[in-house]
């Protein structure tokens, strides 16, 4: 049965007028796409990262194919990731026909065990290119510079896939998508993430001759001023592959723009909750938040628990059927990458391999986080949740 009392969702984006606005009077204007916000919300973005270049597409998953295409991602690529991810992280390599390598994750953050990707890149491999993706979970951030270091030596590129990351830092301070220890960083702009375009994401680089890579992918492999090039005649074009349209519009970067004016806020009310959401379960028997070291370097995108369903004698289907009948929705993330079928069918069940991640799998639930959210709507949400779990 229903409450009355209004439902709660996991994640959700917050309008307001100014947004509103903004993206009204983008849409009164001549040019409605690949004009003056796009490359208004490109510097935006760039600046606030840090990065040199931000190149902005009409999707994370967008962003992902392109950064790919420009890191020449292929046949003879292998590509180190973690499986405790969206699917597009690893999808988008394989339709590359690159070989994904999973490695297990760490319980405490739910990112990539660096001590075993550390390892595995120490081995000598004689397969072509190594291309390392770490995903910044939950928007904790992957400690980038350790990897860069171990790749010194090697033909070896780093993308990050911090779609749950924008405004998290490194462990020395910088931000995440400055790309000081990485090639390329992806970002997503759906409306769960930090800030939003609809949908929407970006590529961050210092490299020059990356971001033209990105721009052209961008415009179906079309060399000329939509990519950001000049041919000698304004008719000409040249196309020396093919990709797709993934041009974000006018409209939806003035949303973009208008949402980074208050991402600071944003950052800050997403740490309070999960902060009160610490403190209300702090020491609750078989309860776990994620535990980053660095937990003001975090911009949290997700409230991430561990729960031993085992212990308390239930299931992750019964406790959020139960918290949704309470007016309250949970997620899970992620499905090991590893266990869908597009996977499986080629490769089998190799989940023996991965027992943090198939723990996570076992016992992770994401609750509500999105900064419409209040006090005391966590204190709903911890009660509720509590008396499911019957504690
Ligand atoms: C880790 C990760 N990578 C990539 C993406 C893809 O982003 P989008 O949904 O904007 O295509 C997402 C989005 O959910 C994600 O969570």
């Amino acid at each position: 049965m229903l409450t009355s009392t209004p439902f709660i969702p996991y994640a959700k984006q917050e309008i307001t007028a100014e947004d509103v606005e903004a993206v009204a009077s983008a849409l009164s204007s001549p040019i409605i796409t690949r004009g003056e916000k796009v490359l208004e919300f490109e510097r935006e973005l760039a600046a606030y990262t840090g990065a040199k270049y931000a190149v902005a597409f009409n999707s994370g998953t967008a962003a992902l194919m392109a950064a790919y295409h420009a890191a020449d991602i292929g046949s003879n690529t292998r590509v180190l990731t973690t499986p405790n991810t969206f699917v597009s992280t690893v999808g988008s390599a394989m339709l590359r026909k690159a070989t994904p390598v999973f490695i297990d994750i760490e319980r405490a953050t739910g990112n990539i065990d660096l001590e075993a990707l550390l390892l595995n890149l120490s081995r000598k491999t004689s397969r072509g290119k190594t291309v390392i993706v770490p995903v910044h979970y939950a928007g904790i951030a992957v400690d980038v510079q350790a990897i860069d270091a171990a790749i010194d030596e090697m033909d070896a590129m780093i993308i990050e896939d911090a779609a749950h990351a924008i405004g998290s830092k490194y462990k020395d301070g910088t931000m995440v998508g400055s790309c000081a220890y990485s090639h390329m960083a992806i970002f997503s702009f759906h409306p769960a993430k930090t800030i939003t375009t609809g949908e929407g994401g970006c590529v961050t680089t210092n490299d020059e001759a990356l971001a033209i890579k990105l721009k052209t992918f961008r415009n179906n492999g079309i060399e000329n001023a939509s990519s950001g090039m000049s041919p000698p005649m304004p008719w000409e074009s040249h196309i020396d592959f093919l990709s797709g349209n993934y041009h974000l519009t006018e409209f939806q970067a003035a949303l973009g723009l208008s949402q980074l004016k208050r991402i600071d806020s944003f950052i800050a009310k997403r740490k309070h909750l999960l902060a009160t959401y610490h403190k209300l379960l702090d020491g609750v028997k078989h309860v776990q938040l994620l535990q980053p070291q660095n937990p003001d370097f975090v911009a949290p995108h997700l409230c991430v628990a561990h729960i031993d369903f085992t212990s308390l004698k239930t299931t992750r289907e019964r406790v959020m059927n139960a918290l949704k009948e309470k007016g309250i929705g949970t997620q899970y993330h992620y499905i090991p990458i590893y266990r869908q079928n597009f996977f499986t069918k080629e490769a089998g069940d190799i989940s023996e391999y991965f027992p943090e991640m198939e723990r996570h799998f076992a016992e992770g639930l994401s609750l509500p986080l999105h900064v419409a959210l209040s006090e005391s709507d966590v204190e709903r949400v911890v009660k509720a949740l509590k008396s499911c779990l019957k504690l």
